[in-house]
């Protein structure tokens, strides 16, 4: 079974001592999640869920499917954080990124900011297509996605009228509590349960994920196999697992004063795989003034522009280079299509040399000689390997960063399950809009802008 393998050979020699220190406390911490007595453990119902509910929820989202009597050629998934970057990793790492534009079904996004103009063109496009919408939110009561809910929902209505409205929308959310709960019931929109043993940064693998990308022809049996095969490799793992290696490391790291982690990608369609890792990390560790900092670095996109701070700015990164030996080709799945430089014979553009390679070569060398290059500038840098790019691999992507991130916190000594320092800017944000029941806030705030 291919897992996601671990590499620390530009990591300092220092720094591995550190981390194999470190690894009696990553095998504790992991063993408290399996255990169910670590700090929030009441939120580790991530761990293990392909054996315990994951498959079964494949079943029934395959049926719901299966069974639904909509045409559509839109997705639209409205939803913040948790509640849709897992589901943006994935459609963007394996659909064809020109889709609409080739007539294949779309999958956008809404919610997961309050730009005015991004909401006037999700619903331009809304207008040209038949759309299905996806409306997120554990709680019910994000005010981003809430507000575009509101004007996708009058404009579904009126397009289509209330009954087919209600079949063309499905709301993911709590089971029992939240606005969005209860317009569902009142509406009688189809709605799917966000476990309540499981935060939104770790949801991906529910019905928060699951459903938008099986409306998408994601294979997600796949994706939940890719999951399980992590999990079980750590049912009876030694210190040597990769998600031990590099839970330990990165606190190796914060220990010695590193303060960023640049996640390394070399395939544009990861960015938002990356993305989801920033937010994973970042809200599970950022607390107590303590954790790295989730950063990243899109090859070679950012060796243009970031990459002269990496390669000579401050010295308090680490970098880890998350690697794909055959990333090609995920546009169009099952359908191997390779492009190599053309040969023509002729060397005024100075790349004879480069003739009747494959365009990937080049990638692949900007990577590890970009890893070279920035350790030997002071960097230590770590490497993900996988082998190719598909449904499986990020699936054991998810299990992987999920588990590593709920060792790495508590060996940083957090609870890597809540957020309390999102609610800050939501009780400003509320009393800067006069809603009711913060108005001594409101007032204390205007007199300071
Ligand atoms: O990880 C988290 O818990 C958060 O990022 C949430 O996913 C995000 O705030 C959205 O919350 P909700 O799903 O309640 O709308």
């Amino acid at each position: 079974m291919e897992v996601p393998q671990f590499g620390n050979r530009f990591f300092t020699e220092k720094l591995n001592d550190r981390a194999n220190q470190l690894l009696p406390e990553a095998v504790k911490a992991l063993n408290e999640i399996k255990e169910q007595v670590c700090v929030g453990c009441e939120w580790t119902g991530w761990y293990d869920y392909p054996q315990r509910k994951g498959f079964e929820l494949v079943k029934s989202i395959k049926e719901f499917k299966e069974n639904l009597d909509v045409f559509y050629d839109l997705i639209v998934v409205v939803g913040i954080g948790g509640s849709y970057l897992g589901t943006r990793a994935v459609a963007d790492a394996l659909t064809h990124e020109h889709a609409g534009a080739l007539g294949k079904t779309m999958i956008v996004y809404a919610g997961h900011h309050v730009s005015e103009t991004g909401m006037v063109e999700i619903m331009d496009l809304l207008a040209e297509k038949q759309p299905i919408i996806n409306v997120i939110s554990k709680s019910g009561t994000t005010t981003e996605p809430s507000v575009a809910f509101r004007v996708i929902r009058q404009y579904m209505e009126k397009r289509f009228g209330k009954k087919e409205a209600t079949k063309r929308i499905i709301a993911t959310t709590d089971e029992e509590k939240g606005a969005l709960k209860q317009l569902s019931d009142e509406m009688g929109y189809k709605t799917f349960v966000v476990p309540s043993d499981i935060g939104g940064r770790y949801s991906v693998l529910t019905p928060v994920g699951l459903l938008p990308l099986a409306l998408l022809d994601v294979d997600i049996a796949e994706l939940m196999n890719g999951a399980d095969d992590v999990f079980k490799t750590l049912q009876n793992c030694n210190e040597d697992h990769p998600v031990l290696r590099y839970a330990a490391s990165r606190n190796a790291a914060f220990e010695a004063d590193k303060r960023v982690e640049i996640l390394s990608f070399a395939e544009p369609k990861l960015r938002h795989l990356v993305e989801w890792w920033k937010q994973l990390f970042g809200e599970s560790e950022g607390k107590q003034h303590k954790g790295l900092l989730p950063s990243s670095l899109a090859f070679t996109t950012d060796l243009h522009s970031l990459g002269q701070y990496v390669q000579d700015g401050c010295r308090n990164l680490i970098e880890t280079f998350l690697m794909f030996e055959d990333a090609t080709s995920v546009g169009d799945r099952n359908v191997e299509r390779r492009l190599r430089i053309p040969v023509t014979g002729d060397n005024s553009d100075e790349l004879q040399y480069l003739e009747g390679r494959f365009i990937d070569e080049i990638n692949q060398a900007a990577m590890l000689g970009s890893e070279v290059a920035h350790f030997d500038g002071g960097v230590p840098c770590m490497e993900i390997k996988m082998k190719k790019l598909n449904e499986r691999s990020i699936g054991q992507l998810f299990a992987f960063f999920e588990t590593a991130c709920g060792i790495s916190g508590a060996i940083l000594g957090v609870n890597p399950y809540d957020q309390p320092g999102v609610e800050a800017y939501k009780k400003n944000l509320f009393a800067l809009l006069n809603k009711p029941g913060f108005e001594s806030l409101g007032e204390e705030l205007k007199k300071r802008l």
